[in-house]
């Protein structure tokens, strides 16, 4: 249409009159200023529909290019939302009034184009549809009294059901009694570490690497956090002194290896004998890509195991639904701290995902990702063992998770260096050295999640990270602090 001056535009294809004050053959720039306008002054308000790219294009006489460029922009400014496969919306506002200052991004690195954070599935693939029909499923069925507010310790149908999928899939060996449902690992182990400090615990022990965020939980609640060195077998078990030790056996986080069976029995054989309690975070053991996957822990010594797992790899971080299972003795002491908290899990999500068990929707879709994140570690490693980069690499651990970490060349440039060089590729990434607890221990590396982008954007996401890590010399690739 619009070959005049300037013109009104109504959008055919939705029947809206956008007044939208545009020259013949606007550019990106020019239609994204009339659309921001379109929003400001509320003549497209809050989630109302954007005319399609290609229904605008052929109106205004435009590329479909030079409309897509303008819904990007509007989109990185946060005036659209713009999702695949669904049509593109109108952010919430306001627009004009100043953001609240003081609170700080959800996480370092997401304002980065290409994103290899680790611990993120692909959240493309959150299986929507079967999350939908298992709700359906699951509201038609539930009688009415049982959406009040609920057990703090998790609904008796998810209990049932993960007591079955723990046990067929990881081999935990337990009652629904003694499964507790939380609201995400680290809340879990915030609640852990309140029963431990009131039954008079002062420290435990943790894995030197470990996550940042993770330990400081246990810190919080007043324990003292004592580091323990990890080798190639696992956490030194001879060093473990707190009444309590965390351990990632099935793949060590950061470092990706797996515990060996000597070690997994010197473990609960100490805890046994020493009466101390292991918590076992198994956050991604339905990923092993090479063999069947280790069983847990927790069936060599279920009376000082806490097992743990989670939903936030193999579905999503967003649901904050995770479990532990506990010894008998611990689990009421963990339903008083959870309801003194009044931390009851959302039962209407708890009773989707009993359901998306109980059907074996749950079990397709790990099938799913594993399959996509298998071929995904197998490019990845590939790629690294093929580039150009005059340094070593070394990918370590095993073939297992979301994640890959890569050891540097102690010649070569520093982890400062690389996630410098990362930044300016706007690749998202981790480095190793923020892991460790003990400083004398500090070693460079990246931590890759290769599970994080979508499918669509992992080749241009895994070309990037090879261009910053073959950065020719002159742009800081020679060994600087
Ligand atoms: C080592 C480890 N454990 C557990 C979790 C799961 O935590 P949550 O269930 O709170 O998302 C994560 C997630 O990042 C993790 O990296």
């Amino acid at each position: 249409m619009s070959t005049n001056e300037s013109s009104s535009y109504r959008a055919s294809s939705l029947g809206l009159d956008l007044h939208l004050e545009l020259p013949a053959r606007p550019g990106g720039r020019t239609l994204a200023s009339a659309l921001r306008d379109a929003v400001r002054k509320g003549r497209l308000p809050a989630g109302s529909r954007v005319p399609s790219t290609r229904a605008l294009a052929a109106d205004l006489g435009i590329s479909r290019g030079t409309v897509t460029r303008a819904h990007e922009l509007l989109a990185a400014e946060g005036y659209l939302v713009v999702r695949q496969g669904s049509p593109t919306t109108v952010a919430t506002g306001p627009f004009d009034e100043p953001k609240p200052t003081g609170i700080p991004a959800t996480r370092r690195g997401t304002e980065l184009r290409w994103d290899l954070l680790p611990g993120k599935p692909d959240l493309s693939m959150f299986p929507r549809q079967d999350w939908t029909a298992a709700q359906h499923r699951a509201l038609r069925a539930v009688p009415a009294g049982e959406l009040d507010y609920g057990n703090p310790c998790g609904h008796p149908a998810l209990r049932t059901a993960l007591t079955e999928y723990l046990g067929r899939v990881r081999g935990v060996h337990t009652t629904p009694e003694q499964v507790v449902v939380c609201e995400g690992h680290h809340r879990a182990l915030a609640v852990l570490s309140a029963v431990l400090r009131q039954r008079g615990t002062r420290s435990v022990d943790y894995e030197d690497p470990a996550l940042p965020k993770l330990r400081g939980i246990p810190r919080a609640e007043g324990l003292e956090v004592r580091a323990v060195p990890v080798d190639a077998e696992g956490i030194d078990v001879t060093g473990i002194e707190s009444p309590a030790v965390v351990v990632t056996p099935a793949h060590q986080y950061p470092l990706g290896s797996t515990m060996s069976a000597r070690r997994r029995k010197a473990l609960c054989e100490a805890a046994a004998s020493e009466q101390r309690l292991v918590v076992e975070d198994d956050y991604d053991g339905e990923f092993r890509f090479d063999r069947e996957p280790v069983g847990a822990l927790q069936r060599l010594a279920p009376r000082n195991v806490v097992y743990a797992g989670t939903t936030s790899k193999a579905l999503a971080p967003g649901l904050r639904l995770s479990w532990l299972v506990l010894p008998p003795g611990l689990v009421g002491p963990v339903w008083e701290v959870k309801a003194h908290a009044d931390r009851n899990p959302p039962v209407f999500d708890q009773l989707t995902l009993a359901e998306m068990l109980r059907s074996g929707s749950y079990d397709q879709h790990v099938r799913r990702c594993r399959a996509v994140y298998r071929r995904r570690r197998k490019q990845l490693v590939s790629a690294i063992r093929e580039s150009d980069t005059r340094h070593e690499l070394y990918p370590a651990g095993i073939a297992a998770g979301l994640h890959l970490t890569l050891r540097l060349d102690p010649d070569g440039p520093s982890e400062e260096r690389m996630l410098k060089r990362m930044r300016r590729h706007s690749v998202a990434l981790e480095g190793l050295a923020e892991h460790w607890i003990d400083e004398r221990r500090r070693q460079d590396g990246l931590v890759i999640g290769y599970a994080a982008p979508p499918g669509h954007s992992f080749g241009n996401s895994l070309r990037a990270l090879l261009r910053g890590l073959s950065e020719p010399r002159g742009r800081g690739s020679t060994r600087q602090p």
